[in-house]
């Protein structure tokens, strides 16, 4: 009996909408004699949804994402017959010619995550592009101005009001909740929690915080959104005191310089900080290592914790240099596995339609259609019941 496996046929055996939808298109193949081309991380969930294109019949080329390639992912899909063309790699220039090396296959449908696949497709139109997908919000806003110029469908899946609730709302909060506790072995209990930002994301953290018996409090800059955590039962003092005051500060808001060197002078001495927002700009963790107030810097090699020593004699905990907690650190393993298969799921669906003639130039960066977001939450009801 062979009872070798890895992490990533364990998340392929919990993907349960994706295992469902491979059973399917095993018959159907939606995909026969088309290739998909995709841009987005190479990572054990996205495994799993390359994997079901395939079994629908695609011929897959793969490339990632900037610095998040895992190497693992890439041997477990060319062992399963995906062309991959990625290394894990920070430099822009090296991944664009990734990118490029996806586009000259040609495609007939674009998997994309941030607009950079179609965007270079413009560069270099070529026949028989039928469409495709856009994973991100930011992928939407860069598309959107270039509707004239694609005319071709295009799904978003991130306007999914699934991909906002199950991943932005319930999985976020509980994986910058987890990654806190693994990378600090730290209690929440009673302890005073300020969340900057109240959107989506900064819903799901604040609620698992508390839930986690801690004396949470929200900080927005929109006073709409600050009635609503006030309503929610969140604490929403003023800015300067929640600073002042926060045992725990976590910046959930897609801005930048949300905590900056300004906030030194006021923060409790043993504050921890961490960030669950896209960029590493909402703690202006530069500013802050190199002021003059700190006088020592303590990093715990591969820990993801780094302590600065003021002068004054207080310690301010960064986690994770400022980058997303939840996919920073040691073992960062991102949002769980079923808001993914839920996203991928509708990847999966979305794909299909365009492939198979339900979509057309209209539908150019449009959210997921209605009745796929029906099925998939139909879908995934009834496994789980
Ligand atoms: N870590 C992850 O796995 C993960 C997953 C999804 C999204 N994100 C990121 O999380 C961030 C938030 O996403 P969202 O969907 O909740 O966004 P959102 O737009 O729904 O909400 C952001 C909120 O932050 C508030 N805000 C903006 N600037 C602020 C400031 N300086 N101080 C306090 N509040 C401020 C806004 O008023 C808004 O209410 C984004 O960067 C997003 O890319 C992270």
């Amino acid at each position: 009996m062979n009872t070798d496996t890895t992490r990533i046929d364990w998340v392929r055996q919990s993907s349960r909408l994706l295992g469902a939808i491979a059973v399917e298109f095993e018959s159907t193949k939606p995909f026969r004699g088309l290739t998909i081309g995709t841009g987005i991380h190479l990572e054990p969930k996205t495994a799993a949804l390359l994997l079901t294109l395939a079994i629908g019949g695609a011929r897959v080329v793969a490339t990632g994402n900037l610095s998040s390639t895992q190497p693992e992912t890439v041997d477990y899909l060319t062992a399963r017959g995906i062309e991959v063309f990625a290394q894990k790699t920070t430099d822009a220039a090296v991944h664009g010619q990734s990118l490029s090396q996806i586009l000259e296959q040609k495609p007939h449908l674009l998997l994309d995550n941030g607009g950079d696949l179609f965007v270079r497709y413009l560069d270099a139109p070529y026949e028989g592009l039928l469409g495709g997908t856009e994973e991100t919000t930011s992928g939407r806003m860069r598309l959107e101005p270039l509707r004239q110029q694609l005319e071709l469908p295009i799904l978003v899946i991130n306007d999914s009001p699934i991909k906002q609730f199950a991943e932005n709302r319930h999985a976020v909060g509980q994986s910058i909740f987890e990654s806190f506790m693994r990378l600090t072995n730290r209690s929440t209990n009673g302890k005073r929690v300020t969340v900057f930002g109240y959107g989506a994301c900064g819903k799901g953290v604040a609620a698992c915080f508390r839930n986690a018996f801690s004396l949470v409090s929200v900080v927005d800059t929109d006073p709409v959104t600050t009635l609503e955590a006030h309503l929610d039962g969140f604490a929403t003092p003023l800015r300067q005191d929640a600073v002042k005051t926060a045992d725990i500060i976590i910046t959930q808001t897609g801005a930048a310089d949300v905590v900056t060197a300004d906030d030194f002078d006021h923060l409790k001495d043993g504050v921890i900080l961490l960030n669950g927002g896209h960029f590493p700009t909402e703690i202006a963790v530069d500013t802050l290592v190199s002021n003059d107030l700190v006088v020592k810097r303590q990093v715990i090699d591969g820990e993801g914790i780094e302590s600065l020593h003021l002068r004054d004699g207080r310690i301010i905990h960064l986690l994770c240099h400022g980058h997303m907690a939840n996919l920073a650190g040691p073992r960062p393993l991102g949002n769980s596995i079923e808001s993914m298969d839920l996203g991928f799921a509708l990847q999966a669906r979305c794909l299909e339609r365009v492939a198979t003639g339900g979509a057309d130039k209209t539908d150019c960066i449009v959210p997921v259609p209605t009745d796929i977001d029906a099925m998939i939450a139909t879908d995934y009801l009834v496994l789980n019941r």
